[in-house]
């Protein structure tokens, strides 16, 4: 086996995703698994380069992970040759300054959702990456989840009929850091620092109704900022500028409508911390981000509205779980490894920056949407 070796530069990896989902989860997973198989009797060594503000939060991650190059200094790694991809998971705020100054050095780029903290932004990252010529994709790691790729499966096999509705609910209980520290970085409730859940979410809901059922047409949403004071990091108490909760209904290519709540006040009556359920003619699911749970319409039970009486039926019972019929890894790792795929053999890849600007767009019209009291078309972009 010849080893062929790419080398990231992974900017943002002392924080929760960077560190834990992309660095330890997918690339020093990667390593453990001895590199990526290519299929041609070689394999792909990804070698991470942490860069980072904090050199003593980076210093401590290398130590206890054995990784041997890091850096404070941006502008020197993009500088170095050696250097194939940049990967960014920093604050939203900070990507599109960063990614830009990536694409000018000529590196591959890989990133977190959203892309951008505007429309704009996240279109002109999708043009000049295309201009330069280098691969390019952004994080969808929703669709390559358990729950959802069975849900995928039953609508590649014809198991709905005609869809008809998806509702999701989405969210949990943040803790607002008073009495108990909150389990988020503060940054996601300050609007000013590019933090609020439809600028979070949405991008997740564009690129999940897009690749399952299709392409979101026109987005109406209410937005509130339910929770208006919480305490930071360091216990000191901030205005909360941004929306902590979004009620949104999107009408779907091909007719079906989608309506998703996303909240962080909200508590878990639930299975899981996101659940879609897809009613169909004939037959509807649920599914979360593991699991996901069918009735055909066959076994559907005939109700009948008597508030007079007790409920005659358990219907939670009455659904049958879809088997795994398949080793499903971590998510994250499973789309860096199509990502790298892309970048050394030229395999196909759709979920560039040009999809990361869509999730961006649906964000923008939502907040436009809750501000106007109306409800948007969501135009096809193009670069
Ligand atoms: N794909 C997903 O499911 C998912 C989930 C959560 C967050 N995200 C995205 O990942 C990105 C990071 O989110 P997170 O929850 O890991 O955040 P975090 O606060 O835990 O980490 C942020 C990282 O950015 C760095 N950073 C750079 N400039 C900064 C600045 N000016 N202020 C503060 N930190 C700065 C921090 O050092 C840290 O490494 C966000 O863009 C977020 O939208 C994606």
């Amino acid at each position: 086996m010849t080893r062929r070796t790419v080398r990231i530069a992974m900017n943002g990896v002392t924080g929760r995703m960077g560190y834990r989902q992309h660095l330890v989860r997918s690339i020093l997973s990667l390593q453990e698994q001895g590199g990526l198989d290519l299929g041609d009797g070689s394999t792909l060594w990804p070698e991470p380069v942490l860069v980072g503000r904090r050199e003593h939060a980076l210093r401590a991650i290398a130590e206890e992970h054995g990784i041997e190059h890091w850096t404070t200094d941006l502008d020197a790694v993009l500088a170095d040759p050696s250097i194939d991809v940049y990967f960014d998971a920093q604050v939203t705020a900070a990507r599109e300054d960063a990614v830009r100054q990536a694409i000018a050095a000529g590196k591959h780029i890989y990133c977190e959702k959203p892309t951008a903290t505007s429309l704009e932004g996240a279109l002109e990252l999708a043009r000049l990456a295309t201009a330069a010529g280098v691969k390019h994709g952004v994080v969808q790691d929703k669709i390559f989840l358990p729950g959802l790729l069975k849900l995928k499966r039953l609508v590649d096999g014809g198991f709905f009929g005609r869809i008809l509705s998806v509702r999701g609910e989405f969210g949990y209980w943040v803790f607002e850091g008073d009495w108990q520290s909150a389990q988020r970085p503060s940054w996601n409730y300050r609007a000013e620092d590019g933090g609020g859940i439809v600028a979070d979410m949405f991008p997740h809901w564009d690129y999940v109704l897009h690749e399952i059922f299709g392409r979101v047409r026109t987005v109406q949403a209410l937005t509130a900022t339910h929770i208006p004071q919480r305490w930071d990091e360091r216990g000191k108490p901030y205005d909360a500028t941004a929306d902590d909760a979004a009620y949104g209904i999107f009408e779907l290519d091909g007719g079906a409508v989608a309506q998703i709540n996303s909240s962080w006040a909200v508590r878990v009556n639930r299975d899981e911390l996101v659940e879609f359920q897809v009613d169909g003619t004939h037959g509807s699911a649920v599914a979360g981000l593991r699991n996901c749970r069918v009735q055909h319409r066959s076994a559907t039970p005939k109700p009948v509205w008597n508030p007079d009486l007790p409920a005659t039926e358990v219907f939670r019972e009455q659904w049958q779980e879809v088997p795994d019929n398949d080793d499903f890894g971590n998510g994250f790792k499973a789309q860096w490894e199509l990502f790298l795929r892309h970048v050394v053999l030229d395999e196909p890849w759709r979920w560039d920056l040009l999809a990361g600007a869509r999730g961006v767009q649906l964000a923008e019209l939502g907040l436009r949407s809750s501000a106007e009291g109306r409800r948007f078309d969501v135009p096809e972009l193009t670069l």
